[in-house]
């Protein structure tokens, strides 16, 4: 099938890529021209396992291309997707100004009848936006092409999307018109297969469906978080209490890491923006409230640590880094808790020395060059002249550390681990402090 795919971020590119991968013929189309031009030179701009690979093969083999020609891209395609960006506007509801935009550009170069998908995290009721703007732009010009819209959120994990993409849990697809499911139906059956994936619902289900499963996931991070507030309060260890609910099919052991706070371009934005939602509709949504506000602080937290151990002067200390991404496996560090520690670890006048596997052209196009930052090749670099070290994302790099080494390295000997990759006692054992996230025993290092 000829498909067309607007933007070609983390979603719009594993997209594209993936259904060439299957066979269909696909265009991508972006408003950046340097990115377009660099994938057509071969350049991936994300890090994400397996893409890269995937994009030159298929590039080469004619089935994916690359323009910033819209017109050229909506002649191209019977089914166009939108997975452009909705970030939060200034009120933390989802801004839906590059959504529309691309809405109203189909409406303005639709030449025959096509299905327009929407593939970006939207609000309830976008769908009907959507068809609003394409229609609108198709009577200006005086057409009556014949369009659907059908809602198909994404649920790609960053950092294992082409694998999520290949095989996913479940394709959600709102629509109520029958022919435009068939024609989804026939578009995904490659990914099909194995079992019965697809859910057809309407449009606003699927919206809402999109929110919920990552209201839900934030949920499952906040709860284990103020678990582990407490559970450092009364002297128990998160990591204990984590196994023993784990072990409970109706709980189970997925998502229920307690941490530094949640992050990424999805969790933090998706929960505000479903608060609006729900707040608009005329419900105030207690728990989404609490979700985000155990987060902010939860982002607090690796700094109060420090600032305890210190006695509450950090002026003049440098700090070890690892991990700058929101999670592992991605270059992604929008809302990254190493960002929140960065600034605060800066504002108490101390020094970072900063090493993230994948992330640091990122972290030197958001910083730029400062002096109180100094971004290292390597994890061992990073340690040079540090007081304490800080694993702030859970890369398996840097899950085995020679103990001994960040013994002899860190010159105040501490350790503060903000995803609970240590255990403490072996950490304990090579003579340095241990600080994890909501164990107890942290409260009295020994
Ligand atoms: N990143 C994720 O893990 C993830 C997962 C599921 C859903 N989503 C949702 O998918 C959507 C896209 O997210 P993303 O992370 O891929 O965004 P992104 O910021 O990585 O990419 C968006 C791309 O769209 C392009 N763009 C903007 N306006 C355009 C236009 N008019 N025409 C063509 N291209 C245009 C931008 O240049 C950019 O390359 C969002 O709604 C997001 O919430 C993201």
């Amino acid at each position: 099938m000829r498909v067309t795919v607007f933007g070609t971020g983390y979603v719009g590119l594993v997209t594209g890529t993936c259904l060439a991968e299957v066979g269909h013929q696909v265009t991508c189309v972006d408003i950046d021209q340097a990115k377009v031009d660099g994938l057509n030179r071969g350049v991936v701009p994300i890090f994400e396992p397996g893409l890269e690979d995937m994009v030159l093969a298929n590039h080469g083999a004619g089935r994916l291309s690359f323009t910033t020609d819209a017109a050229q891209a909506i002649a191209h395609g019977e089914v166009l997707f939108i997975a452009v960006g909705t970030p939060p506007d200034e009120d933390g509801s989802a801004d839906l100004q590059y959504v529309l935009a691309v809405a109203r550009t189909i409406g303005r170069h639709l030449s025959r009848p096509a299905i327009v998908v929407n593939k970006s995290t939207v609000p309830v009721g976008t769908a009907d936006k959507v068809r609003a703007a394409v229609a609108a732009e198709l009577s200006a010009r005086g057409s009556d092409i014949a369009f659907e819209v059908v809602s198909n959120p994404e649920f790609l994990k960053e950092g294992a999307a082409v694998n999520d993409c290949m095989r996913p849990d479940r394709i959600v697809l709102g629509s109520r018109s029958a022919p435009a499911v068939e024609t989804m139906k026939r578009l995904y059956a490659p990914f099909n297969r194995n079992h019965e994936r697809i859910v057809v619902m309407d449009e606003r289900s699927a919206e809402l469906t999109k929110y919920a499963a990552n209201a839900m996931l934030a949920t499952k991070i906040s709860f284990m978080n103020e678990m582990a507030n407490i559970a450092e309060r009364v002297g128990a260890d998160i990591e204990m209490v984590r196994h023993g609910i784990g072990s409970d099919p109706r709980i189970g052991y997925h998502f229920i890491y307690p941490g530094a706070g949640y992050g990424g371009s999805c969790f933090p934005k998706d929960v505000q923006a479903l608060e609006r939602i729900a707040r608009q509709a005329g419900y105030e949504a207690k728990l989404l409230g609490a979700v985000e506000a155990v987060n902010t602080a939860q982002k607090d937290k690796l700094f109060a640590l420090a600032e305890r151990h210190f006695g509450g002067d950090l002026r003049g200390r440098t700090f070890a880094v690892w991990g700058l991404a929101f999670k592992p496996n991605t270059d992604d560090m929008r809302e990254a808790s190493s960002r929140r520690l960065l600034e605060l670890l800066w504002n108490a006048g101390a020094t970072v020395r900063a090493h993230d596997p994948e992330a640091m052209h990122e972290a030197t196009r958001i910083f730029g060059q400062r002096p109180d930052l100094v971004l290292c090749d390597t994890p061992a670099q990073a340690l040079e002249g540090a007081d304490a070290l800080f694993v702030v994302t859970e890369w398996k790099a840097f899950w085995s550390p020679d103990f001994a080494a960040l013994k002899a390295a860190l010159r105040a000997g501490v350790v503060f681990d903000g995803r609970n990759v240590y255990d403490p006692a072996q950490v304990e054992a090579a003579g340095l402090a241990y600080y994890g996230i909501g164990r107890g025993r942290s409260l009295q290092p020994r």
